[in-house]
């Protein structure tokens, strides 16, 4: 045993040490330690300590113990509850058995040769830090401790999500600066620095609903990159639309607005960003016609139903093995729906990502397509060649998006509704 604790100490000592495991012997009583608690090396406070976990039940168990405590604790563990040992280090592994024999001790080759990060574990990176507590509470996401209610658990994931892919966005935008900074997960948001004046970022969310992700849009970008915004929530539900107005205005949210208007022709200044998730079959294509006809530099939907491909559909001979099945000619409808507007925003100067929203197993309407203004629109006729012969392959006589093929005829705020 001395051998194994000594093992275990120059591990420490040379920086060899991988893991510690220690086993509790099958005849053991219930007063015996957990089944089976595991070791790390980690630094705390500039110290090195062993971090232990025991599962014990479904939960696990982590306390953290200086090298010197965490010998006599290993110690206690072998002698008084003889449980078994394993010490990986970089070298070799070395197993502490004890038998209905007397104890062994063997060493093996090293499972693992390479010295393991001895970072303290860091709570998940989110942009939903503390920091976006008062909205996450006043939206009815979390309690008042800020844990996520169980009822609202995938708006919740879908918000952190929806979050992360708008960080990316804007940094390719230049709009966000920062990774995830440390005070998104501080409980104060730190005041605002003197920035030179800019012009307000202007952002419009077409179909916001509640406005869970309007306000998390405004946080990202008024909190977070401390950007000068004005991001208005449209939503046609005028309960909705109060609602979320009283809301940003109890909370003293700078710059976000909740507007009572259809998507077909609310008034919109020139806009750097337009959102629409979810907004039901055309009216996703309704806001893309908005954030082209807007200029907008970045635009991101998600779409939902889609309704206006599917009774159009003709499947072309090659393809009419395949469409003659039900549930496949409606995918193939909503993928090629999709797939066209895809193709629109292309021709209309966008680079244009298909992006997964959230995890399929939550729902399968989880496409986000992110659009990047990049080049000037409507000047590559391949492009609009493109999606004339597809819509003639398939049948498809309208699409929503067909204004978008006569641009001459495009005056803003005068596009045919969809
Ligand atoms: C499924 S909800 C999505 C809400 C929010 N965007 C989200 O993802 O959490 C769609 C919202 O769009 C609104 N909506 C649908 N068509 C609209 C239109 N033409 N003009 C304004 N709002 C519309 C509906 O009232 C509804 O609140």
């Amino acid at each position: 045993m001395q051998r194994f604790l000594r093992a275990v100490q120059q591990s420490w000592a040379d920086g060899t040490f991988v893991r510690l495991l220690v086993t509790r012997p099958a005849d053991a009583t219930e007063s015996a330690p957990a089944r089976r608690i595991v070791g790390r090396l980690i630094e705390l406070r500039g110290r090195p300590h062993l971090s232990l976990t025991a599962r014990e039940g479904t939960q696990d168990r982590t306390w953290n113990l200086a090298l010197g405590e965490a010998l006599e604790w290993l110690a206690g563990q072998l002698q008084v509850h003889r449980c078994g040992a394993l010490l990986g280090t970089v070298h070799r592994d070395w197993q502490w058995q004890p038998t209905r024999n007397g104890p062994r001790l063997v060493t093996h080759r090293p499972a693992q040769t390479e010295i393991p990060p001895r970072v303290h574990d860091q709570p998940k990176a989110s942009w939903l830090g503390p920091a976006a507590r008062d909205w996450l509470h006043a939206l009815g996401l979390v309690d008042a401790r800020g844990r996520p209610r169980p009822s609202m658990i995938s708006k919740y994931h879908q918000i952190e999500r929806y979050m992360e892919i708008v960080s990316h966005q804007a940094r390719a935008c230049g709009w966000l600066r920062t990774e995830l900074p440390s005070d998104a997960r501080s409980s104060v948001v730190s005041p605002r620095p003197a920035e030179p004046p800019t012009t307000p970022l202007q952002i419009a969310d077409l179909g916001c609903g509640k406005g869970y992700l309007t306000f998390a849009l405004w946080h990202l970008l008024h909190r977070v990159a401390r950007r000068p915004v004005r991001v208005l929530g449209i939503e046609r539900r005028s309960e909705l639309v109060q609602s979320a107005q009283r809301t940003a205005k109890d909370l003293g949210a700078e710059g976000l607005e909740f507007v009572c208007g259809e998507i077909f022709d609310c008034p919109l200044p020139n806009l750097d960003m337009l959102v629409a998730l979810h907004a039901c079959n055309t009216a996703t294509d309704a806001a893309l016609l908005r954030g082209i006809e807007c200029q907008a530099r970045l635009i991101l939907v998600a779409p939902c139903c889609h309704q206006q491909v599917r009774p159009q559909l003709r499947a072309p001979p090659l393809w009419a093995p395949l469409l003659r099945h039900g549930l496949l000619a409606e995918r193939f409808a909503e993928w090629i729906t999709d797939g066209l507007r895809v193709l629109f925003l292309e021709w209309a100067g966008y680079e244009v990502k298909a992006i997964e929203f959230v995890s399929s197993e939550h729902t399968p309407k989880n496409l986000l397509l992110a659009a990047v203004r990049r080049h000037p629109p409507f000047t590559d006729p391949t492009r609009r060649d493109g999606i004339l012969a597809l819509k003639r392959e398939f049948g498809i006589r309208h699409h929503a998006l067909d204004p978008l093929l006569v641009p001459e005829q495009l005056a803003p705020g005068a596009h045919p509704r969809p």
